[in-house]
């Protein structure tokens, strides 16, 4: 039974933590109630949110319309050959608890992305990724409604168009379709990937004598905790800018100016900066402004203290843009998606 609820504040429904309003909200547990939902009178004409963990969101303002928020669970293996398992999982699972489902089993693929906030749903959309892994790595395909006419379909892993936290989701079909469910192609034999810095050295010192997908969940986890912020702890949405990519001539200039600015090669002339570490020479890393601020341990993250306001996040971003403009040069495009 779908029930429609008015005024309902969407604190709980952001890992920031902002207390806006929603003007309608509803959940949906099963495809059967997003076909219901999309029949009902106004709801096509309704401007709408559809939201997973909501852990990649910035609530600037009260929304003044529907809140979808996707409850679709259930977990299932679709076929398997000597090398691999095809895992399905419903949009509204959550990511990390899906992760660990598979680690517990040793299908391998997903360790690197433990610990990320948010759902199975939310994932394909900004393709997420941590520690040299990437969902578009394992993504097999997807199921999605088409709102506007109730459709399903299929998204196969090229039609998605993975990118950089980018997918066809954010672009040419943004706000058009429902993920329902996802499906992953994870390996019944590891390939095991630690060429990420802080992977190796935390392995270390943890003294794991055999490397498995547990340990390396494990690792992950431990690098997670002591630098991200626990959202249940205080509020924020992970990397709020992406690392930007600038021309490798351009990254020659700046070694000029700060030798010490690293760069990852991405193509021929093409190169990646960390955000966070241009956010530091600028001096934000845990500056604080009332009830917001930039974490103390990651320049890239921004935080909610408890109370914030979502327009007041969105002001400390623009000032954190304008000096890494000014400062580099390098103009900082946002992670999270306002509202
Ligand atoms: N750095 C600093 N100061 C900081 C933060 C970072 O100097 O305050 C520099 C350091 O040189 C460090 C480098 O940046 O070695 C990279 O930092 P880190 O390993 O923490 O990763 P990141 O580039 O800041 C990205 C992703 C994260 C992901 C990690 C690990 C983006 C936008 N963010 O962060 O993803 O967990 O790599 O793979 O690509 C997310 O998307 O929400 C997210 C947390």
């Amino acid at each position: 039974m779908l029930t429609i609820q008015s005024n309902v504040s969407l604190k709980s429904y952001n890992t920031f933590g902002i207390d806006a309003t929603a003007r309608y909200l509803v959940e949906v547990d099963n495809d059967e109630d997003i076909q219901t939902l999309l029949q009902l009178p106004d709801v096509q004409t309704l401007p709408k949110l559809i939201l997973g963990g909501g852990s990649n969101l910035l609530l600037t303002q009260d929304f003044n319309g529907l809140v979808v928020k996707i409850n679709i669970k259930g977990i299932q293996t679709i076929k398997e050959d000597q090398d691999n398992i095809w895992v399905q999982a419903g949009a509204g699972e959550n990511w990390h608890e899906f992760v660990m489902y598979c680690v517990e089993r040793k299908w391998a693929g997903l360790e690197n992305l433990s610990l990320i906030p948010g759902t199975v749903g939310a994932a394909p959309m900004q393709n997420i990724g941590a520690y040299g892994v990437e969902i578009k790595d394992t993504f097999y395909r997807l199921e999605a409604v088409h709102i506007a006419t109730g459709q399903k379909r299929i998204f196969t892993r090229e039609e998605c168009k993975f990118g950089y936290r980018d997918s066809v989701f954010k672009n040419e079909v943004k706000g058009e379709y429902i993920i329902s469910s996802v499906q992953f192609k994870l390996h019944k034999t590891p390939t095991f990937h630690i060429s990420y810095g802080d992977i190796q050295k935390t392995l270390d010192q943890m003294s794991v004598k055999e490397l498995s997908i547990k340990a390396i969940s494990d690792a992950v986890i431990k690098i997670r905790k002591s630098k991200l912020p626990d959202p249940a702890e205080i509020g924020n949405a992970g990397s709020f800018f992406k690392n930007p990519e600038i021309l490798t001539s351009q990254y020659h200039q700046l070694q000029q100016l700060y030798p010490e600015i690293p760069g990852y090669v991405v193509s021929e002339d093409t190169t990646k900066v960390p955000a966070g570490w241009l956010i530091e020479q600028c001096g934000w890393k845990g500056k604080r402004l009332g009830n917001i601020g930039v974490h103390t341990k990651q320049a890239l993250v921004l935080v909610n203290y408890g109370g914030g306001k979502g327009a007041e996040i969105k002001q400390l971003s623009e000032k954190i843009q304008a000096s890494v403009e000014e400062k580099f040069g390098i103009k900082l495009l946002t992670e999270v998606n306002f509202i």
